[in-house]
């Protein structure tokens, strides 16, 4: 891989040891995947977040590479803290885990992360523009800057992703490159009406289980998703497969035709999918075993003001059921504007319980026994068995919300 002077410099150690060590990282990736260089980028979106994941050796990695000297040199966001950040007592986290969250954020902190604690960034405060290249981790943030905005972003991993921001720079390779940009699979969404909330997340599970990790192409999307509707649609793909970019046709910036999406190329496969598909993948999600819902876990990804004011609209006052908890996942600035609109102290008195800046997949939910967890969400869904020890009931926010009120799964 070409090196600039500059760039072997930094190889040679000219600007310290932690530039030295994210060069060597960055260079050594780069000719395994055969990147002719190294690209500038604007941004970088990391997921050595949560003790949950990262593990002792995570943390003392971040550790060691803040010691020695390493700092973001663009702006560096993070995915959720590994429990909740206003109340982790109160949400049964263990002594243990907390201390090594701590060092953990203590670490990133030195190296000058942004500290908002979210998976998604893209909400303002790391929200790259069409073309940009940024080099993000978290794999629901990465399918909507690709999908969405238009950024190219491969799925970085957690440290490699700390070397893009020391060095302000990745490999260029995958889907950086506009040759690696174009569909490969058409998929032709039969459906004769715009799609309900939960039917987006059900489309990204089926769409990610068909892909994997090639390019999709969707043909037939109706009216024009919220930007709520195409986060959980990403969210899903990326959990069920790992898609990093899907082109939308009418939606995804580079997809405005069918002919555009595939530029030179020519499917290599087609699918169709229907809202009977998508109904089937719905009741494919869920494992429960009776009607009974002791835990609603809502935002995964992070919720944005927007559907915290749904919730509140749909519960309308109601009280939560004494037997189910109900919690709502959401970075620091969606829950500042949930309390300036007096909507937290009602949510609140209703008995739902807002989680900060944590998530239900990423912070230790086992302490609770929860039995059955309820979710809007296609990725919860997908890792909630293993992650949090529960059975799964996926479903739409309106049948979430009711389910917290009665305590059971709506007739
Ligand atoms: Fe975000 Fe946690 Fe879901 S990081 S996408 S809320 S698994």
């Amino acid at each position: 891989m070409y090196l600039t002077h500059e760039e072997k410099e930094i190889l040679g150690g000219a600007k310290g040891e932690a530039p030295r060590l994210a060069m060597e990282i960055l260079s050594k990736i780069g000719e395994i995947n055969e990147a002719e260089r190294l690209i500038p980028i604007q941004s970088v979106h990391l997921v050595l977040h949560a003790y949950k994941s990262a593990f002792d050796a995570g943390v003392e990695a971040a550790e060691k590479i803040a010691d020695m000297g390493g700092k973001f040199t663009v702006p560096t966001t993070i995915d959720p803290y590994g429990m909740d950040a206003e109340d982790w007592r109160g949400a049964k986290t263990p002594e243990h885990y907390a201390e090594m969250q701590m060092r953990l954020e203590n670490a990133v902190m030195k190296m000058g992360v942004l500290p908002v604690w979210t998976c998604t960034p893209y909400y303002g405060f790391n929200a790259p523009r069409f073309g940009d290249n940024v080099a993000w981790s978290e794999s629901s943030a990465v399918a909507y800057a690709n999908t969405v905005i238009g950024a190219r972003t491969n799925r970085q991993t957690a440290i490699v992703d700390i070397c893009c921001g020391i060095l302000g720079k990745t490999p260029e390779t995958g889907v950086h490159l506009q040759k690696n940009r174009y569909g490969e699979v058409l998929i032709r969404l039969n459906a004769d009406r715009e799609l309900k909330s939960w039917e987006y997340p059900a489309l990204g599970y089926f769409l990610g289980k068909k892909l994997g990790s090639r390019i999709g192409v969707v043909q037939g999307m109706k009216g024009s998703p919220q930007h709520e509707d195409l986060k959980s649609l990403c969210a899903a793909a990326a959990a069920s497969g790992s898609v990093t970019l899907l082109h939308i046709v009418g939606v995804t910036p580079e997809a405005r035709t069918l002919e555009e999406a595939f530029g030179p190329n020519k499917p290599v496969e087609e699918y169709a999918v229907s809202l009977k598909d998508l109904t089937e993948t719905r009741y494919d999600l869920c494992t429960n075993k009776d009607d009974t819902v002791d835990f609603v876990a809502l935002g995964c990804p992070h919720y944005s003001i927007n559907e915290i004011v749904r919730v509140h609209d749909l519960l309308g006052g109601r009280k939560i059921n004494p037997g189910t908890a109900f919690w709502i996942y959401a970075n620091s600035y969606a829950i500042q504007l949930a309390e300036k609109m007096g909507i937290r102290k009602s949510l609140e008195d209703s008995g739902v319980v807002i989680r900060a800046e944590t998530c239900m997949i990423i912070s230790p939910v086992a302490p609770w026994g929860f039995k059955t967890l309820m979710t809007d969400s296609g990725k919860c869904s997908y890792y909630g068995p293993a992650e949090c020890g529960t059975d799964i009931v996926f479903a739409g926010v309106d049948e979430c919300v009711e389910a917290a009120v009665s305590g059971r799964l709506p007739k």
